[in-house]
């Protein structure tokens, strides 16, 4: 039976930063056991963890990127927004919360959703 404390991530779209290795790598295994599809972004390792959260029979995407560069965050949103259709889920794992911020309102935007609800939601996840 699921954990109650991931309840309704069947399928939520979910982006995880700093995911190569330590708690962010197990934070996309936890999510991608819930039935979540996961995209990885690290400098290093996303593509292992990818394999990963594939063994698990969950959707993955890995982004080789440094996250505090924020062309490569929006780069990400944009392909997860055109390949999965959105974001539900942002786990920023890597120190800074500036990310977080460039990720939540470009996604916004790339989805017509009000950007300042958006990215409040976004901060509230961080
Ligand atoms: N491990 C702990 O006990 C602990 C306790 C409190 C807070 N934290 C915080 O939690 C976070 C994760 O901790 P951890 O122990 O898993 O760290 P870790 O060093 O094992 O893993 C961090 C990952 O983030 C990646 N990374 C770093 N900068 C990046 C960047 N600019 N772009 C993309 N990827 C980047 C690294 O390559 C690495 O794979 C850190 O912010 C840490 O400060 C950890």
């Amino acid at each position: 039976m699921p954990d109650p404390m991931y309840a309704g991530l069947e399928r939520k779209k979910a982006l995880v930063t700093g995911s190569g290795r330590g708690l962010g790598k197990a934070c996309c295994l936890a999510l991608a056991r819930e039935g979540a599809c996961v995209a990885v972004a690290d400098l290093y390792n996303a593509e292992e963890t990818a394999q990963e959260i594939e063994k698990l029979g969950a959707k993955a995407m890995a982004f080789h990127a440094n996250v505090l560069k924020e062309a490569e965050v929006t780069g990400m949103v944009d392909r997860m927004v055109t390949e999965w259709g959105g974001i539900d889920v942002l786990v920023n794992n890597v120190w800074g919360g500036r990310p977080c911020l460039v990720a939540g309102r470009h996604a916004s935007r790339r989805m017509g959703l009000d950007d300042g609800h958006q990215s409040k939601r976004a901060l509230q996840l961080h």
